[in-house]
């Protein structure tokens, strides 16, 4: 397995360009098994997931054409099988939103449980909860849910929790059901609204995406007669908090392209109170544009002299709250405040394993329950570390800048799983970084 050695501290400087929404991609290349015209997503990042769906979807027999501009051609009107099984999985738990689209458009479905992962159990009883209430016959048999439906009917599905999953293996059920289907408490992340348009863009009518109640028109078929259809998914606002911090943790000068910043409130909200010095660009006034529909650009800047981050309470939440996928990084970046810090994590009961790997390299991070109590003002030092999950992963990264001398990161296929080019884009913003490949850990 690679690990990648980044020498310390680094100074960042120059430009990167944040890829496209792994979130994003994921469910709306699933959302294409509903469609019975050809669709062409423009800007899928490479990522491992992103090929990992691939090979599910190919799997599942849809034809899926990679171009070499980077487009990918999706044809999903001749399926040969309805089955995605445990080792595909387990692999990667967004495949289960599979089961959503095939009992809509084929009346079955055989999915393998997703069983945990490294940040908790990950059940799926409110994706199951809903599917029920839309007239599919559940069976949980052998490690597999085996779903079919003769005719899906529209209701009413309160969720118990805003499930991002959950919302999104709904919207897209519900699409080809009869009649309307109201979700209520559905999730409201940027992700949720790109995968709504992506559906409406085939001919799906969902209403109300990015609120807590989205309603779906059921149609006959997903088909549109535009002879054309391709879409081009939202930038990833997990990447682009990852690189700003890691302006911010380095103290640099670096420019982080292509952000939705709206997207993005509840961490520059943390950000400012810690005393980041960065400032938000949009493209009208960013006189260099060269292409007016661009993104947001976000600046960062070192701290005015003898101004230093301070410690802050964070508590994590659904949209629009402080996203628990920047709760890792956040948390390296408390690390070098002058006051201590805490992050309590409400959505996964055991995403705190970045924890002992920072302890190791000189931090003093204190768990209690679902709590992080974090001593600030602290000299981190290089230590081989070990990735145990995506996001725990970038905060290994983070701390290994700032870290003196080399820091060996292990397992780093848990980044390649997110975070598009890392090595380049690391080595873009000058950082010194080596990945060494194979090896046995
Ligand atoms: C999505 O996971 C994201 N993954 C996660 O990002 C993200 O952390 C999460 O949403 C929360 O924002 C993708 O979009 C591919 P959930 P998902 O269903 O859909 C519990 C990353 O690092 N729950 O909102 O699996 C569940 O156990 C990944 O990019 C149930 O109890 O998240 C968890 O504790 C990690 N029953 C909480 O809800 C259910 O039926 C949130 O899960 C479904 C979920």
């Amino acid at each position: 397995m690679d690990k990648l050695i980044i020498t310390g501290p680094s100074q960042l400087k120059g430009k990167i360009r944040v890829s496209s929404s792994k979130n994003s991609s994921l469910p709306i290349m699933v959302a294409t098994l509903l469609s019975e015209n050809i669709v062409t997503i423009n800007n899928l990042p490479k990522l491992r997931d992103v090929s990992t769906m691939l090979k599910l979807l190919k799997n599942l027999g849809a034809e899926i054409e990679e171009k070499d501009d980077g487009k990918v051609v999706f044809n999903t009107c001749k399926l040969n099988s309805y089955e995605a099984n445990y080792e595909m999985v387990k692999t990667m738990r967004a495949s289960f939103l599979v089961i959503g689209p095939l009992l809509a458009r084929y009346g079955k479905a055989s999915v393998s449980l997703p069983g945990g992962c490294a940040i908790g159990a990950r059940s799926i009883d409110i994706h199951l909860d809903g599917l029920a209430k839309l007239g599919a016959e559940i069976d949980l048999r052998g490690g597999y849910v085996h779903a079919s439906a003769k005719k899906l009917k529209g209701a009413e599905i309160l969720l118990s929790f805003p499930s991002v999953g959950a919302t999104e293996n709904l919207m897209m059920c519900a699409s080809l059901a009869e009649g309307t289907t109201v979700i209520k408490n559905a999730a409201r992340e940027p992700e949720i609204i790109d995968l709504a348009n992506f559906i409406n863009k085939m001919g799906g009518h969902v209403y109300g995406a990015g609120t807590s109640d989205i309603t779906i028109e059921g149609v006959k078929s997903i088909r549109t007669e535009v002879d054309y259809i391709d879409y081009n998914v939202i930038p990833d606002r997990i990447e682009a908090s990852t690189y700003i911090i890691a302006g911010i943790i380095t103290n640099s000068h670096i420019v982080v392209e292509n952000v939705i910043t709206k997207h993005m409130d509840a961490i520059f909200d943390v950000l400012k109170n810690m005393g980041a010095n960065f400032k938000i660009i949009s493209p009208e006034k960013n006189i260099n544009n060269a292409h007016a529909n661009e993104n947001d650009i976000v600046e960062i800047f070192p701290r005015v002299e003898g101004v230093e981050l301070k410690g802050i309470h964070v508590d994590t939440a659904p949209y629009p709250g402080f996203p628990t996928d920047v709760q890792a990084q956040l948390m390296a970046l408390a690390l070098s405040a002058n006051s201590p810090s805490v992050i309590t994590e409400h959505i996964f009961e055991n995403r705190f394993m970045h924890v002992p790997e920072l302890n190791r390299m000189g931090a003093n991070i204190l768990l209690k329950g679902n709590s992080a109590f974090i001593e600030g003002n602290t000299k981190l030092t290089a230590a081989p570390v070990m990735c145990t999950d995506l996001r725990a992963s970038a905060a290994l990264i983070l701390a290994a800048l700032v870290a003196e001398c080399e820091t060996e990161i292990c397992r780093v296929y848990h980044l390649d799983r997110g975070y598009e080019f890392i090595d380049r884009k690391l080595t873009n913003l000058n950082v010194l970084v080596k990945r060494v490949p194979g090896g046995p850990f």
